[in-house]
């Protein structure tokens, strides 16, 4: 490597390590600078990566006709979409879809800081990715101690050969790493890099007792935030939230439904009432509000229809099951200072009226934000719990 090549990287990395110390509020621990100085962002990177445009649409940028772009990214605090599509690009990039990355800089690190990790700890990372965070636990922690596993074929080799290039040699598995690895079991640390709708009780598993399991967990409703859980003696896992991540979903839980047409049809009559709640209230409302609603509406989710060509409505929101069988529709008309809006309502189960039950709640509980929350995993579920895990209810 030439010395100017030298120097650039040395920049950008003292440069990403500023911005993530910036957005932790704190120095990054000496640790894992020295992590980040031994494995330079930009090595991990394919040639061919995906940046967000203007309007959020992903475009691709290749290192050979835009290295100075492709550098660039590599050193920026935000994450870089490295496959679309799980390696099948469309061919309206309209279409295109993030299926791997590496992820913000800011949020590896605070992960890693939230892993707590100790010299000799064994760590299992479920998305391998671009192997740069497999790098730097395998800096902190020895190879040996360092299993990640990656349900891309690609990706995985991509990992594996990132990370070779650079001098590590961790275990790196492709599988579907909702069951874990149980090979390299049992750890003393679980970190999930794709989020979850729920925790696989695999990974409490092959957890030692007192163990770690980190995990971005996220529901239909919400984002969600960093679960951050405790293995106990009877082989439960409960902790809290680092509140507002944001995470590509574990391959193995995506559920195809999220488009109003998929679920209404025309043979549905549904019933109509009206409700003063506002819908943006509930579902376009802060994190503070909207994260303890999640939890309560389990598998419920929504969408906005602007313009829906429909007399006398402006915008709705729709609401639905995610098995599809159940859906409302709340309307509004367009009219500043509206107090009523009309609801309709198709199936088995009322979504608006869960949701305006969980919102009672949440009024009824003084309005708890996202650090009220928790959620503890054991081997028949998952249950959300309001401050103490003795008041708890169980998730889909
Ligand atoms: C945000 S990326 C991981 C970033 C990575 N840790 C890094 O440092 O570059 C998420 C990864 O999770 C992987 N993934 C998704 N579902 C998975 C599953 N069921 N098992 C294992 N990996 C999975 C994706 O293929 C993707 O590479």
């Amino acid at each position: 490597m030439t010395d100017s090549q030298n120097s650039l990287e040395q920049a950008g990395t003292a440069g990403l390590l500023q911005a993530v110390s910036r957005y932790l509020g704190r120095t990054v621990a000496s640790e894992w600078r020295g992590a980040a100085e031994a494995a330079p962002r930009h090595r991990f990177l394919p040639d061919r990566i995906w940046l967000s445009g203007e309007d959020d649409e992903l475009t691709p940028c290749d290192r050979r006709h835009d290295p100075d772009r492709w550098f660039a990214a590599a050193y920026e605090d935000v994450p870089v979409v490295t496959q679309i599509n799980d390696g099948n690009e469309p061919e309206d990039l309209a279409d295109a879809l993030p299926s791997s990355s590496a992820s913000a800089p800011s949020i590896v690190f605070l992960m890693l800081e939230l892993l707590d990790v100790e010299p000799g700890m064994r760590v299992l990372e479920i998305g391998a990715g671009t192997g740069f965070s497999a790098a730097l636990l395998s800096h902190r922690l020895g190879d040996i101690n360092v299993t990640t596993i990656d349900i891309d074929p690609a990706v995985a080799e991509l990992a594996r050969s990132n990370l070779k290039a650079n001098g590590y040699a961790p275990t790196v598995a492709c599988g579907d790493g909702s069951l874990g690895w149980r090979e390299e079991a049992p750890y003393d640390r679980v970190v999930a890099t794709c989020s979850v709708e729920r925790v696989p009780y695999a990974w409490v598993e092959q957890s030692r007792r007192g163990g770690i399991v980190l995990a971005p967990w996220q529901n239909p409703w919400i984002s969600g935030g960093l679960l951050r859980l405790t293995v106990g003696e009877d082989g439960t896992a409960t902790g809290r939230y680092t509140p507002d991540s944001s995470f590509m979903l574990m391959r193995t839980q995506r559920s195809g439904l999220r488009l109003f047409r998929d679920v209404v049809m025309e043979e549905h009559v549904p019933t109509e009432s009206t409700t003063t709640l506002d819908p943006w209230a509930v579902a376009d409302s802060a994190i503070e509000t909207q994260f303890a609603l999640g939890h309560r509406l389990g598998d419920l989710w929504y969408a906005w229809h602007h313009d829906p060509d429909v007399d006398g409505v402006a915008i709705r929101l729709w609401v639905a099951t995610s098995d599809g069988t159940s859906w409302a529709a709340v309307d509004w008309d367009g009219s500043d200072g509206t107090q009523r809006y009309t609801v309709w309502q198709h199936g088995p189960r009322r979504p608006w009226d869960e949701v305006e039950a969980a919102h009672r709640w949440w009024l009824a509980n003084d309005r708890p934000g996202p650090t009220r929350l928790g959620l503890t995993v054991t081997p028949d579920g998952q249950w959300a719990w309001l401050d103490d895990p003795a008041n708890s209810w169980r998730l889909p």
